[in-house]
């Protein structure tokens, strides 16, 4: 029996493939290497897992179900790891229907699959779902989500298409909430990645919220403990936040990031926060604590330091 990962390529799925292929289990990887970012970077990110027996590849659209369904009837599939998707909520504004297409149909095609063939199903959503909740720290049953950008809209349609779906076919379905994720590989559209380029490369860097908007940043490496412990747990259906629980101001990144390479950011301050943003993530960890004995390890001075190390290995 294998795990399926849909959008296994990118950042998280890459890494998540990485480990779980170290645990000897059977991985397949289905993803279109859309153009959202450089597709040579998702090649490179799974190369190594090409070479492995135990791992298969699919390139395509997880909005073909025919093509799903295939993969399903040949496969035998014992959990899919839903990864799949349009991310960046400032970008989603700007073209709101790809993101729909992917996260909604995308996530309504695979959950057709997934019904037919009764495989449970594990779902990256996102702290995006939250958007301006006035509830702090986020917690998972907040009876007011409300996103401001397209992605977290569409994360939280999904979200709600997960739970009909469970409803009405009994398929079980975890959806973990993901908290602005770090570490190697992290997409360089995210604000780690970028600055680092952009100080490196003595370019300007642009702060929103005056320097004082804060993420819970999570480093990968939880993350992953997180999705793995999940694969082994039996549940019906279950939303849970996977985030450090500890929110970051950007300035605070931006100085790790300056002692880091031993040089100045040139930054300039903007108060207003652009259409997508939030002021504050912040996850509430207590039901992950309880449900998947998650604890996150690595502090943000520790991880980006192995961000950094990673970084200029890759591109130094
Ligand atoms: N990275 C984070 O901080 C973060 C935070 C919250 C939620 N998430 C969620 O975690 C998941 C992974 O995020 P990531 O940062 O690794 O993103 P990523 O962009 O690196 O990975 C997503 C992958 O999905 C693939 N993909 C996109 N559309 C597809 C389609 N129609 N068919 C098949 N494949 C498709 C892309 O090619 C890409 O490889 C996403 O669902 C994202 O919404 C991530």
């Amino acid at each position: 029996m294998a795990i399926l990962i849909t959008g296994g390529a990118g950042f998280v799925g890459s890494n998540l493939i990485d480990k779980l292929l170290l645990q000897k289990r059977a991985v397949i990887c289905i993803d279109n290497f859309d153009d959202f970012y450089a597709p040579k970077i998702k090649e490179h990110n799974i190369s190594s897992a090409l070479s492995r027996k135990d791992f298969k590849l699919y390139r395509g659209d997880i909005r073909e179900k025919r093509w799903l369904s295939e993969i399903f009837k040949s496969e035998k599939v014992e959990t899919v790891i839903h990864l799949a998707a349009k991310t960046n909520p400032r970008r989603s504004v700007k073209e709101p229907e790809s993101y729909i297409s992917t996260n909604v149909w995308g996530t309504t095609s695979l959950l057709e699959v997934c019904k037919d063939y009764s495989v449970k199903v594990i779902f990256a959503s996102s702290s995006s779902v939250y958007g301006n909740t006035l509830s702090i720290p986020f917690k998972e049953d907040d009876p007011s989500l409300k996103p401001v950008s397209p992605y977290g809209a569409s994360k939280l349609a999904a979200e709600v298409l997960c739970q009909t779906y469970n409803k009405i076919y009994a398929i079980p379905i975890l959806i973990l909430r993901l908290f602005s994720v770090y570490g190697p590989r992290q997409r360089p559209d995210m604000a780690i990645h970028k600055f680092t380029k952009y100080i490196t490369e003595g370019r300007e860097i642009t702060v929103y919220g005056s320097g004082k908007a804060e993420r819970d940043h999570t480093y990968i490496d939880d993350i992953l403990k997180g999705i793995i412990r999940a694969i082994d747990k039996k549940f019906n259906f279950e939303i849970i936040n996977l985030g450090d629980s500890n929110p970051i101001e950007l300035d605070y990144i931006i100085t790790l990031l300056e002692e880091s390479f031993n040089k100045r950011a040139k930054v300039k301050k903007q108060k207003r926060l652009p259409k997508g943003d939030v002021k504050i993530t912040y996850a509430d960890i207590e039901k992950a604590k309880k449900f998947l004995d998650y604890s996150p390890e690595v502090k943000i001075e520790e991880g980006i330091k192995r961000f950094v190390d990673w970084y200029k290995k890759a591109h130094l």
